[in-house]
């Protein structure tokens, strides 16, 4: 019997990063805040609660046949934005239907109470039962030198932004913004750019790719909430999404500084989880976390969804990938699929840097 159950545990397990559910832009242009008003920004929106409740339902069973969880059977981190508090109670909703209150109470005991830094608000959050989460108030929690969810800010590491200062003034980087300015679909986006951004003075032969990304990056915003229909063509879109992917994988997660940064902490926690008891553990975060993972996982470049999910499935000592239920082809082992545990933790283990406090420092 015990063998069986020692079996089983080891048998199939996963890991799921998810990221947080549809959300107001973070930071407005003109247009969004026409469109968004007084809407705090870079904050869940209701239909974003619902599509985070709806893909737990659908995409995860660990409630039993009549609705309840035991708190025992999963572990759970989560980023301390409110965007992925309000994901996380959405979450937890449509995985525990019965018991959502139960959980989320002792969810919040048990991790975010340490980062809570008001104990009335908090009072207030878990005496709440969790049925209008939009009327509580997620803004006083902190983490300090959060390099779990926000290694890739200066926050946390000072030295990036001098990497990002070297970036910015290279050839290279000067050479792709001329290309993109020389592409078909450059004029009418940069005519949209315009349209969004009425009070900037940027011009065609001044803007840049990142000022392309964060234009885009709204618009993906605000067509997912259904508030605003661009009618962009096939080929604008794929000329503005290879700027958005171009943005995450060959500037932000490009540069071993900025891999380390970012994956230290979550590579020794997937490693942990990879060899915990439980069958189910979630990382609630960000699309930087995803990106920063996939930009050394594959080399396919893949766009992150609202409430996507980036799953490492474990069966005995092997170890697949999945983005939104779509297996990836790993650099772990030359199969790139089924491939050992151990030589997915060889290979990773690249990039831990067991001093990636000391290294992100500026030593003047
Ligand atoms: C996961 O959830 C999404 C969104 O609710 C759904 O479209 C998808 O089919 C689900 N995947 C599986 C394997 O059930
Ligand atoms: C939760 O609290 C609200 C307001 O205090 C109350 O109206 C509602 O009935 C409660 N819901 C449950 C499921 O207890
Ligand atoms: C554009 O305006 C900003 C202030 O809004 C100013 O700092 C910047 O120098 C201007 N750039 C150009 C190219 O005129």
């Amino acid at each position: 019997m015990l063998v069986f159950i020692l079996f089983t545990i080891i048998n199939s397990k996963q890991v799921s990063f998810l990221r947080h559910g549809i959300r107001s832009p973070n930071d407005y242009n003109d247009q969004d805040k026409e469109i968004w008003g007084d809407y705090p920004q870079g904050y869940l929106t209701q239909k974003g609660f619902d599509q985070v409740k709806l893909m737990a339902t659908n995409n995860f069973t660990i409630h039993d046949e009549n609705g309840y969880c035991n708190y025992e059977s999963f572990n759970m981190i989560s980023s301390v934005k409110p965007r992925v508090i309000h994901s996380v109670i959405a979450f937890i909703q449509g995985l525990c239907p019965q018991n959502y209150n139960e959980i989320l109470v002792q969810y919040f005991m048990d991790y975010y109470k340490q980062y809570s830094t008001d104990t009335q608000n908090f009072d207030k959050i878990i005496n709440s039962n969790f049925s209008d989460p939009f009327k509580l108030n997620f803004e006083t929690f902190k983490i300090n030198n959060d390099f779990m969810f926000h290694g890739h800010k200066s926050e946390q590491c000072p030295l990036i932004d001098v990497l990002d200062d070297a970036i910015y003034s290279s050839a290279e980087y000067e050479e792709i913004n001329k290309q993109v300015r020389q592409h078909k679909q450059f004029k009418n986006t940069f005519k949209l750019y315009k349209q969004c951004n009425r009070n900037s003075n940027v011009t065609e032969e001044t803007i840049t790719i990142t000022q392309l990304k964060k234009l885009y990056s709204n618009i993906l915003c605000n067509e997912a909430e259904g508030l605003y229909d661009y009618n962009l063509n096939t080929e604008q879109i794929d000329f503005l999404m290879n700027i958005f992917k171009f943005q995450y994988f060959e500037i932000d997660y490009s540069q071993p500084l900025q891999h380390q940064s970012t994956l230290s902490y979550i590579l020794k926690w997937l490693f942990q989880e990879f060899f915990s008891e439980v069958e189910e553990s979630f990382f609630y975060g960000h699309d930087d976390n995803q990106y920063a993972l996939l930009s050394v996982i594959t080399k396919e470049q893949s766009y992150v969804k609202f409430a996507g999910r980036l799953q490492f499935k474990i069966t005995n000592d092997e170890v697949n990938v999945f983005l939104d239920d779509r297996l990836l082809i790993t650099n772990f082992c030359r199969e790139g699929v089924n491939c050992k545990i151990s030589d997915a933790i060889r290979y990773l283990n690249k990039y831990v840097n067991p001093n990636i406090e000391r290294d992100c420092q500026l030593i003047i």
